[in-house]
């Protein structure tokens, strides 16, 4: 019998990176010694006690059953409470927060919530490629935002087109940004807000990387006057805690589009386990240490790796403000894949081309600071050997 996919099948965005993926993968396997900085997955372990808790919530029978539709009460007091605490934000829980299965999920799903067929999303370029999966799955177009050096990485709203503009329903942003690794400024969120406003779109801030600001002026969006009149923010425990394989994040601000995100998710899922949620309320509400020592230690790496290139002669470095994230230009006349190919079959180092992440992507590679600070080193030492033969 022919299976026949849906439309909705053909649709949905190559994956770019899976075959650098899986061609870094044979030559891991012929037993090559490759440093694979070339995905976003954190390398430490949870803290201690945040595992603990698990372990302790696991044993309790009453995390066996269903939990609410709308994630445990607590979960979401603890929420706001990060939330008030950190960024002096004040949320409702009942009605300002959706948990969700991490981050990814709540930015496809928005899409779903927002988009018709033929509708416009505008996204970063270069941006996370999967804010163009919800789009897709929607059946919606995107226009991308060109994220230039000059500008900081932040997106130029005086060059969207003013039509453009009007049809546009939704827009991402993502600050600390992956992959430029730049931040954003309170008077660009205050311009953001008054284009949203101006032409009714909604703003999707993701802020993955919340807790890995370097330069100390990384805010939530939510801080900006008048954010949850346009938008909402996604969080997620994934890089804070080191929590990636348990898919905790929320979406936070805007409650129209918090309860549509909530319906959409009554539908999919009956929330996440029991035992994950009251886990993460102790993340969130436990000691922050955990979190400072993290983003020190993403720092020391950040800044073993570019002064090792910078001794080195490595053509031209850019600051690294927030993110676990390098965003390397590619030595002078050579392109994103050709500079990753080279790295990866010349010197056995895996790095994401920047044209995977949009056009405006080419001309970088981007670099994750996921390994020892030795190796980022040793890494440093072999890009800068191909660069010095470019
Ligand atoms: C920019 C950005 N947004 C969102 C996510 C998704 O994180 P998660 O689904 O683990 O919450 C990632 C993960 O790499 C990311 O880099």
């Amino acid at each position: 019998m022919p299976i026949i996919p849906a439309n909705v099948m053909r649709r949905l965005p190559q994956q770019f990176f899976a075959s650098l993926t899986s061609r870094a993968a044979v030559l891991i396997a012929s037993g090559r010694d490759v440093i694979n900085l070339g995905q976003g997955n954190p390398d430490l372990p949870t803290p201690r006690h945040i595992v603990e808790a698990l372990q302790t919530a696991a044993q309790d029978p009453t995390t066996h059953r269903y939990p609410p539709f709308r994630g445990l009460p607590a979960l979401r007091e603890a929420i706001c409470t990060f939330y008030a605490r950190e960024y002096g934000v004040q949320l409702d829980a009942q009605r300002e927060v959706a948990v969700l299965f991490g981050g990814k999920a709540g930015l496809v799903e928005i899409s779903q919530c927002l988009l018709n067929p033929g509708d416009i999303a505008l996204v970063p370029d270069p941006g996370y490629p999967d804010y163009l999966s919800g789009i897709a799955v929607a059946g919606a177009d995107f226009v991308a935002m060109p994220l230039a050096e000059k500008n900081g990485f932040l997106p130029d709203y005086r060059q969207v087109d003013l039509q453009v503009a009007e049809r546009a329903k939704l827009m991402f942003l993502n600050y600390p940004n992956n992959p430029t690794a730049a931040v954003a400024t309170s008077t660009f969120f205050e311009e953001t807000i008054a284009f949203a406003k101006r032409h009714d779109i909604v703003v999707a801030h993701d802020f993955a990387y919340g807790a890995l600001g370097f330069s100390g002026v990384q805010q939530s969006f939510l801080q900006s006057p008048g954010a949850k009149d346009v938008g909402v923010e996604f969080y997620t425990l994934s890089k804070t805690y080191n929590m990636a394989g348990w898919r905790v994040g929320f979406a936070l601000g805007n409650e129209t589009v918090v309860e549509l995100l909530n319906t959409l998710q009554d539908h999919y899922f009956v929330s996440l386990f029991g035992g994950i949620q009251r886990a993460a309320a102790t993340a969130l509400l436990g000691d922050q240490g955990c979190v400072r020592e993290l983003r020190d230690t993403y720092r020391s790496r950040r800044d073993a790796f570019l002064n090792a290139l910078k001794r080195l002669g490595y053509p031209r470095l850019l600051p690294a403000e927030g993110s676990f994230f390098v965003w390397l230009p590619t030595p002078p006349g050579t392109t994103s894949v050709a500079f990753a190919e080279r790295l990866l079959q010349e010197q056995g180092v895996v790095v994401a081309p920047g044209i995977g992440f949009g056009e405006a992507g080419e001309g970088y590679v981007r670099v994750a600071m996921l390994a020892p600070e030795a190796r980022l080193e040793e890494a440093a030492a072999r890009i800068a050997a191909v660069a010095a033969k470019a």
